[in-house]
Parts: C-alpha cells; structure tokens; sequence
C-alpha cells in the first residue's frame, strides 16, 4: 500500500509538475514592470490620470490602480477583464503588448503586491540598447510615440531619444528641475538607479551601442 503511494505521488511529480497553472515568473515586480505599463499606456491626458480621471480611475499609482483589482484573481479583477483578449476594450487605440498583460496576470495571481527595488542596481550597465532603450520602451514611450509625440519627442528611436538630450530637457525632466515637464508624466520620478544610467549615458557621449 505503501509502496503504492509513494508510486503515486513520484508519477504525479514527474507527469504534472506544471499542470496547476502557466509558468510565472517570480520577479515581476509592481514599480519596475506594472506601475510603467499603467502610466506609460493609460494615463495620457484625458485618460486615467489624477485630474482626468476617465471612469473613475487614476492608474497613476498603487492605490488607484488597486481600484480596480482583486488581489490573486485576474478573472475578477475589473482591469484585467478590460485589458485581456482579442479585442480588448483598453487602452482605447493602442492594444498593449501581450507581454504586458501577462506580467499584469502574473503580478494579481501573485498578489498584486506594492513591491519595489525587486532587483539590484547594475551601475555598469547603461548602454543605449541594453538599458536607456528598455527604459523609454517601459516608462516613456506610450506617451512619446510617432503618433503621439509628447512634447514633440518620440521617444522609441535613437534619434528621437538623442534629440530631446539638447537644452537639458532629457535629464531636466527625469530629474524634476524647475523649468521643465517633470517626467515621466503624471507619476514619481523613476529610481535613482535609472536615472543614473541614463545620467552616465549622456554624458558618455550616448552612443549608439
Ligand atoms: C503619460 C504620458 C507621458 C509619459 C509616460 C512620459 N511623457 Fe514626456 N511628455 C509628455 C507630454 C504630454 C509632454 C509635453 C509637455 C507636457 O505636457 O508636460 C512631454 C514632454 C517631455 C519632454 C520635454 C520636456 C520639456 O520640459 O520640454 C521630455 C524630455 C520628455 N517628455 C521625456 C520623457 C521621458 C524620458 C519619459 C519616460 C521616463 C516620459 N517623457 C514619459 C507625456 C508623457
């Protein structure tokens, strides 16, 4: 009988070992990978910002976001059921990246913690496609687009990037200096740690490596 069992159990081990659900990644972390999505993908003006508003929601922040999710139940999660699918009915325009909403799913089924400074800073990385590009990608680029150029700066290319360096403006905005649009819009300023990549960048040069 024993044997049976134990039999049993080592089957189900080795048969099943991915059977209750995906495969999550443990790492997906709210201020580094969920927080940029919201802002950068939903929070332009007119849209689910601390003074718009739009149906209710500041997606701006932990607590406006939580609005509209139940912690470990994407299927119950009011945001979830808008953002997922074919034919999602958010963000209006411009579908999010379907990686996006997998680290949304993987971030409410464990949680929905207001976790931050997940991963370790890397201070020897700050080359334009390894870290300044991932960075505007995440944070920046929904707002700064080839359609929807905030300021004028589309932010998801070299040059666009490169262009909005001159006057300060790049680092101006990212640091919160007077005399600039604080960026990214409508939230904190990102970690120290991204900024000082960007920081060493620019001020290497920035180099197209
Ligand atoms: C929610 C939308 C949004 C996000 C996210 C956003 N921006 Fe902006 N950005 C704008 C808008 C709109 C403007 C035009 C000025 C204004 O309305 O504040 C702008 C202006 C700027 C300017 C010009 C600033 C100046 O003072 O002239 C820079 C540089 C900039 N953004 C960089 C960034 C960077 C870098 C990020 C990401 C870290 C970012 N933005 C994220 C919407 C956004």
């Amino acid at each position: 009988m024993k044997f049976k069992i134990i039999f049993l159990l080592a089957f189900i081990a080795i048969f099943f070992p991915t059977c209750t659900s995906d495969v999550y990644n443990p790492d997906v972390c709210f201020q580094e990978n969920i927080l940029p999505i919201f802002v950068s993908k939903c929070s332009m003006n007119g849209c689910h910002n601390s003074s718009d508003h739009e149906g209710g929601f500041d997606l701006t922040n932990y607590d406006g976001i939580m609005e509209g999710i139940s912690p470990n139940h994407p299927l119950q999660s009011e945001i979830y059921n808008e953002i997922k699918g074919n034919d999602p009915s958010m963000p209006v325009g411009q579908k999010l990246d379907p990686m996006d909403v997998t680290y949304i799913k993987i971030w409410i089924k464990m949680g929905a913690k207001n976790s931050s400074n997940c991963s370790s800073c890397d201070t020897t990385n700050y080359a334009y496609s390894g870290r300044v590009k991932p960075l505007m990608t995440n944070w920046c680029v929904g707002c700064h687009n080839s359609s929807n150029a905030g300021g004028g700066f589309n932010l998801s290319s070299y040059s666009g990037v490169t262009a909005s360096i001159s006057g300060n403006k790049l680092i101006g905005s990212l640091d919160h200096l007077a005399g600039f649009s604080a960026m990214p819009k409508n939230t904190n300023k990102l970690s120290d740690c991204d900024i000082n990549a960007v920081k060493k960048w620019v001020n290497g040069g920035f180099p197209n490596n």
